[in-house]
């Protein structure tokens, strides 16, 4: 029996090198050795203000995507998390085994609510509790994730442990995947924050889709600093970050690439990175615009995932249901 790997993704902003390079990559490469399902959380996206008919349209883009870049739906589950009402009814009764005090904790929550501030919506708040249902329906042994995520999914780990102790074995105690590279992207205009899709800056982040000039543009112009030389310097994030990236394209180690530009100057490294990203991203551009062609395809896609998703689902609500008590 192969190990349940579940991960999801926000349809928010655009799926940028972020995404890509710290998990949506490692899922494609991941799915022979496990059993996968992938979902894109619209209910996740809702927790901040959306405009209806762009979100219809960026689940369908994200769901063709995470096809372009490899997941294929003969060997992985890929559905939409609103389509299985069960992740919001366990949510639900999670909610009640979840004490204030460890949502109040989450790092994301608070720096989110730090620039929302009255704006903030319960549905944020309790975001981790539907992250928590969505890994939990489906008895999920490991979860590939950035390193953003690694304290949702702790929190999951307790949730679950909290419901066993009190009602017996029912939950599977989730771990987190984490790659070695590329599990924390820097915003390129600012190398101090998170690369992230509700940055609004031009410069912040490589999105998917960007064009070859887009790429070069964005690059050329990433915050760097007044020294010359090129190597991995933590104290240095700019430069950091852009070897990082060029790192987790090309697979090359620390030493091969700083040899490789001993002597050159920033310059000449951005326009070598921005090829590596151009090229690194060529092919799945080319995917996504195959299956984009053929009206239908994702959609029927994403009914069959669902088909897929509901019956594991409602197995493991029905048993947690009962055990509570319910109905
Ligand atoms: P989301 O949509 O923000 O991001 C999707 C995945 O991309 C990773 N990621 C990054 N990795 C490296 N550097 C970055 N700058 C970067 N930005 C994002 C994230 O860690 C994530 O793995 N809450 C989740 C979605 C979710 C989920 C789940 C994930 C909902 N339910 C259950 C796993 C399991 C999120 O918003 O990811």
């Amino acid at each position: 029996m192969k190990k349940r790997v579940f991960s999801g993704i926000k349809p928010t902003g655009d799926i940028h090198i972020g995404n890509y390079l710290g998990a949506n990559r490692h899922w494609a490469a991941m799915q022979d050795d496990y059993d996968n399902i992938f979902c894109v959380v619209d209910l996740h996206a809702i927790t901040e203000p959306q405009d209806p008919a762009l979100l219809k349209g960026r689940i369908r883009e994200f769901a063709g995507l995470l096809m372009a870049i490899g997941i294929d739906p003969e060997r992985s589950i890929l559905f939409v998390q609103s389509h299985v009402h069960e992740h919001s009814e366990l949510a639900w009764i999670l909610n009640c085994f979840i004490p204030m005090g460890w949502m109040y904790r989450m790092t994301q929550f608070k720096e989110k609510a730090e620039q929302q501030r009255e704006q903030v919506s319960v549905g944020l708040f309790d975001y981790p509790s539907l992250m928590a249902a969505d890994i939990l329906l489906y008895r999920t042994d490991v979860v590939p994730v950035g390193e953003d995520q690694k304290q949702h999914v702790e929190l999951t780990r307790d949730v679950a442990q909290r419901f066993n102790n009190i009602y017996g074995e029912t939950f599977v105690l989730p771990e987190p995947l984490i790659p070695d590279v590329g599990a924390r992207i820097m915003g390129l205009d600012d190398p101090t924050k998170k690369m992230s899709g509700s940055e609004e800056g031009a410069g912040h982040a490589i999105n998917l889709l960007d064009s070859p000039d887009m790429i070069r543009s964005k690059i050329m112009k990433a915050t760097t600093d007044s020294k010359r030389d090129i190597l991995f310097d933590e104290s240095r994030p700019g430069i950091f970050n852009l070897l990082s990236i060029y790192q987790t394209f090309t697979g090359e180690d620390n030493k091969q690439i700083e040899s490789r530009f001993e002597g050159k100057g920033y310059s000449d490294f951005k326009k070598a990175l921005a090829e590596v990203a151009i090229e690194g991203l060529r092919p799945l551009q080319e995917r996504y615009k195959e299956l984009t062609g053929e009206p239908g395809r994702i959609d029927s896609i994403l009914a069959k995932g669902a088909e897929k998703a509901r019956p594991l689902a409602e197995k493991m609500l029905a048993e947690v249901q009962k055990k509570v008590g319910l109905g």
